[in-house]
């Protein structure tokens, strides 16, 4: 497995790839890997003749500056884990080389209204930062397919969006969330929950189940409700949103008969740690 530094040696390793004629798969990460990310990685090894992922804990879609800094890194077991799966190169650079001193302001991309709910109200700026870092991974290592995990539901449209309005031509392949036995949906962050909240965090992901089987006899509204009173009743544990939404467009829905595709995203801070999760409550035929 390559590990490439520099903005250079990555277009060069893609040149060599494209002169080959060879399918590139690419797994954008921020790094402290598990195994819901190595089911991106997996999927993406078996799908492609070359696999790229990138681990770059990107500055500029945090918008808390002690959220980025204690964010887990752990690069060399991540190397590891990523030879062990089959990776061909893993691009890792320092952000010096992303963002250069002196580097022209950037722009502003055209997301949509799918950028401007949940995350893109709560996290000002951030589907932004991810969408600098995602045009200049993109446009480097040039894709024919990207992987990205379903429990960043909503990302997934917003990159969608950001495609289109970029004119950039890379297949998204969105891939369901993998869980721990509990229900817990497994994220980077998980490791910086203490022993204490590691055994709650799972109730967010029971609770969700629960609101499912809850909302064949109940409202829209109703299911909402229940979410958050039974979250913020657990001690330590506070819901930032919960909304019940459009799959395709992320817009509130106030009826069930609204859409063939719902689904309910969460944020919820156990301490200062926010974990994120989203469940289905109507999926497409
Ligand atoms: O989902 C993530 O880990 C990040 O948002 C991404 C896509 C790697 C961009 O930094």
């Amino acid at each position: 497995m390559k590990i490439i530094r520099t903005l250079y040696d990555m277009t060069e390793f893609r040149i060599r790839q494209r002169d080959l004629g060879l399918s590139v798969g690419f797994v954008p990460t921020m790094g402290a890997l598990h195994e819901g990310h190595l089911s991106l990685v997996d999927k993406a090894v078996k799908e492609n003749q070359v696999t790229v992922v990138s681990l770059f804990v990107n500055p500029t879609q945090f918008n808390n500056p002690e959220d980025f800094e204690k964010y887990p890194r752990t690069e060399e077991e991540d190397f590891k884990k990523l030879a062990a799966a089959g990776v061909d190169a893993v691009f890792a650079p320092l952000a010096e080389e992303i963002y250069p001193e002196g580097a022209p302001e950037p722009k502003t991309y055209e997301l949509g209204s799918a950028a401007e709910v949940m995350e893109g109200k709560y996290r000002p700026g951030h589907f932004q930062g991810v969408a600098r870092i995602l045009d200049i991974l993109f446009r480097l290592v040039d894709p024919h397919r990207a992987y990205f995990g379903e429990k960043d539901f909503q990302q997934i449209a917003v990159v969608r969006n950001l495609l289109k309005s970029e004119g950039l031509k890379v297949e998204i392949v969105a891939c369901p969330i993998k869980r721990a036995p509990d229900g817990l949906a497994l994220s980077s962050r998980n490791t910086r929950l203490s022993d204490e909240q590691r055994k709650l965090a799972p109730e967010i992901y029971q609770t969700l189940k629960y609101s499912v089987e809850y909302s064949k006899d109940h409202s829209v509204m109703a299911t909402h409700d229940t979410v958050v009173e039974r979250l913020d009743a657990i001690p330590g544990m506070r819901v930032e949103y919960f909304e019940i939404v459009d799959a395709r467009t992320l817009q509130p829905v106030d009826e069930w008969s609204e859409s063939d595709w719902i689904v309910g995203c969460i944020t919820v801070f156990l301490g200062d740690v926010r974990l994120i999760d989203n469940i289905a409550y109507r999926l497409p035929n």
